[in-house]
């Protein structure tokens, strides 16, 4: 389930996770710190983890909280959540 996941995100966003960017995004339960350098990828962790969690885990997008620093990249990141999740969908 995991691996056909990162396939896809290779396959269609060209974005091929390093293995400590993978555990981040497969960790479910609890708090995780995620730190990395400016444009390292952190961002792009977070999104895939909650496709993850919504799509491998079945749990309620109401229940998952984003907060970003501002409304630009809330923005973004809801752009790039959905249009995953759509492509994601499409693939099932
Ligand atoms: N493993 C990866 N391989 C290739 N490109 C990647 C990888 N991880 C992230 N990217 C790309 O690198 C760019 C920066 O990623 P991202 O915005 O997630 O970093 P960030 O750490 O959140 O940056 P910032 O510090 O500016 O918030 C994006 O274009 C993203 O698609
Ligand atoms: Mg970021």
């Amino acid at each position: 389930m995991q691996n056909r996941f990162f396939d896809i995100l290779e396959k269609d966003y060209n974005i091929k996770l390093n293995n400590q960017q993978k555990d981040a995004v497969m960790h479910k339960d609890g708090p995780a710190l995620i730190l990395a350098v400016p444009g390292g990828g952190k961002t792009t962790v977070l999104i895939c983890r909650t496709a993850n969690l919504i799509k491998n885990y079945g749990v309620n997008p109401e229940n998952i909280l984003s907060i970003t620093f501002s409304k630009a990249s809330a923005w973004t990141w809801k752009i790039d959540l959905r249009q995953f999740l759509k492509i994601y969908q499409r693939q099932e």
